[in-house]
């Protein structure tokens, strides 16, 4: 994207070489498709994936590919992996084994301080907001990766810090519109409802444009009409900001509803990975994750 492109240009080379070296880019890149054909790759990629916590596998031999523009739905019971392997894709936790590939590179462990800087920004299943700060000013925090403090303390006052000042405060009212949360703008976070919250936290990951978009259970704790409200804003985010999303929801009926292709994990595993129809009448996925509620889902979900 034009706008990280930009950002990678104004951080320091140290910090960008440090983000390199952990990147395997130069061996894989030697291997990838022709430059004509990378269009299609997928924006992101897993492959093989697996995690232990001591004695406990979060993962196991997980592949996933989400092609540019999809919504990419993650489900599966409590415990199943789900969170951990968001985790992996954004570098909080490191596989034991296996690579993610961001577009064109890949990671042993993806640079999670460079995280913004690869085009990837994510909300999380715990609210992740400051609560005292307002909504603009949470919003301008999804922007603090684009220049290193060392570098504003040094061009404080110039008219380029000026101007990348101006950028920022555009792009969050951009999508402080675009998200309707103009009229709570000034409002300290924490004071808003459970709803408005997640949608602050939604409107931070996104004021980066992200080319890739983490969903942690965004709709968790929300009420019903407020599901349908971020439900609307998600599609939106792909549809309008162009990112690719992957979404973690255990909200069955708005899976179904909203995403292109669902991966099912059950303790760790991936055991279907299909369309939305697909995925409803897969007998292993009812048995593990459907179950008795099956039935409802299919009401729910038609
Ligand atoms: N930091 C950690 N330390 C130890 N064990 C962990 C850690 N993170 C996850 N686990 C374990 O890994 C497994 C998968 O957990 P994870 O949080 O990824 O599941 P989940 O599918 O997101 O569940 P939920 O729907 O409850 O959010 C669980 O057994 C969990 O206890
Ligand atoms: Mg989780």
């Amino acid at each position: 994207m034009a706008t990280n492109a930009g950002v990678l240009a104004l951080e320091a080379a140290p910090a960008q070489r440090q983000a390199r070296a952990t990147a395997i880019a130069d061996a894989d890149d030697r291997v990838l498709a022709p430059a004509a054909d990378r269009a299609a790759r997928p924006v992101l990629a897993l492959t093989d994936i697996a995690l232990k916590f001591g004695g406990v596998a979060a993962l196991r031999d997980v592949d996933l590919e989400v092609a540019p523009g999809e919504i990419r739905a993650v489900i599966g019971p409590n415990g199943a992996g789900k969170s951990s392997l968001l985790n992996v894709i954004s570098g909080l936790y490191r596989p034991d084994r296996g690579r993610v590939w961001l577009g064109e590179r890949a990671f042993t462990q993806v640079p999670t301080v460079h995280l913004a800087a690869h085009g990837v920004a994510r909300t999380f299943q715990n609210l992740a907001i400051f609560k005292g700060l307002s909504v603009f000013d949470n919003v301008l925090m999804g922007l603090a990766h684009r220049v290193r403090a060392g570098f504003l303390r040094q061009i404080i006052g110039s008219p380029l810090a000026r101007r990348i000042e101006a950028e920022n405060r555009a792009a969050a009212e951009d999508v402080i519109g675009f998200l309707h949360l103009r009229d709570v703008r000034e409002r300290a976070a924490g004071t808003l409802p459970y709803g408005l919250q997640k949608r602050v936290e939604l409107a931070r990951a996104l004021v980066s444009r992200p080319m890739l978009l983490l969903l942690d259970e965004p709709f968790a704790g929300v009420t019903l009409s407020e599901k349908r409200e971020l439900s609307e804003h998600v599609r939106n985010a792909r549809d309008s900001y162009g990112a690719t999303i992957v979404l973690i929801e255990h909200d069955i009926a708005v899976v179904l509803g909203l995403s292109d292709r669902v991966a099912v994990l059950d303790n760790g595993r991936k055991i279907a990975d299909a369309t939305p129809d697909e995925v409803r009448s897969d007998q292993a996925v009812i048995d593990a994750y459907l179950g008795v509620a099956h039935q409802d889902v299919m009401e729910l979900a038609v």
